[in-house]
């Protein structure tokens, strides 16, 4: 496929097929993620792949939790709390493979190129990471659902990562069963639109 319609085709996917991910094609989309551009060449991204099924069912009742919590702040709008119950946000017990990705935070005292006016850019460069590995999965025919209503901090303590490991969300992957008729899910859903256009200012 040829970028525009990678770019076209990539969805945040929430329904997986059973069908397990060859481990050629996982390290395939890591290598994608390990191109990434990174503020001062830091190459900050980190993974745990979590394979226990006992502690993804962990990790989902603590998106459910927070979920729920999320919901309460809907409870003003009964029609907007129905809908957003009613979506399927994660497919953690249900994809064949779970990434937790983490952004590893320098010790204070280290210099790091492009990091003293925005400590941020070391996330950014993950983000940057996470897309890489989102649209080569997509290239190679599989997908890829960003879960990001859990408690991170929860998370990082549960998979024991290093303390200076911050946590940037838990990726689902697997084949996806829909393309959601080529729009974004929340867009089929009717719980918002795509804009058609980017938003630019000239000054
Ligand atoms: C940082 C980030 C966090 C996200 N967290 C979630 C999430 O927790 N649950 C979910 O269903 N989708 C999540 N999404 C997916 C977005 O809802 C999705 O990208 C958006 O609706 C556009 O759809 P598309 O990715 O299929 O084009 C997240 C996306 C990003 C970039």
């Amino acid at each position: 496929v040829d970028l525009e319609t990678c770019l076209a085709k990539r969805r945040d996917t929430r329904h997986f097929t059973p069908d397990p991910v060859p481990a050629a094609v996982l390290q395939k989309a890591l290598q994608a993620a390990h191109q990434a551009p990174s503020v001062g060449l830091s190459e900050p991204w980190r993974f745990i792949q979590v394979s226990s099924p006992a502690v993804k069912r962990q990790i989902l009742a603590n998106f459910q939790e927070c979920r729920d919590d999320a919901e309460e702040q809907l409870s003003a709008e009964k029609d907007r709390q129905n809908l957003h119950r009613s979506l399927k946000l994660e497919a953690i017990t249900t994809a064949p493979v779970g990434l937790a990705v983490f952004c590893e935070q320098p010790r204070d005292d280290q210099y790091i190129l492009g990091t003293t006016t925005a400590r941020e850019t070391l996330q950014w460069s993950v983000a940057c990471a996470i897309q890489n590995l989102w649209l080569s999965l997509t290239a190679q025919g599989y997908g890829l659902g960003w879960v990001s209503i859990l408690d991170l901090s929860w998370l990082a303590r549960t998979l024991a990562a290093p303390d200076h490991w911050y946590p940037m969300g838990y990726l689902c992957i697997g084949k996806p069963a829909t393309d959601y008729a080529g729009q974004p899910m929340l867009e089929r859903e009717k719980w918002g639109r795509r804009s058609q256009q980017p938003y630019v200012l000239v000054r």
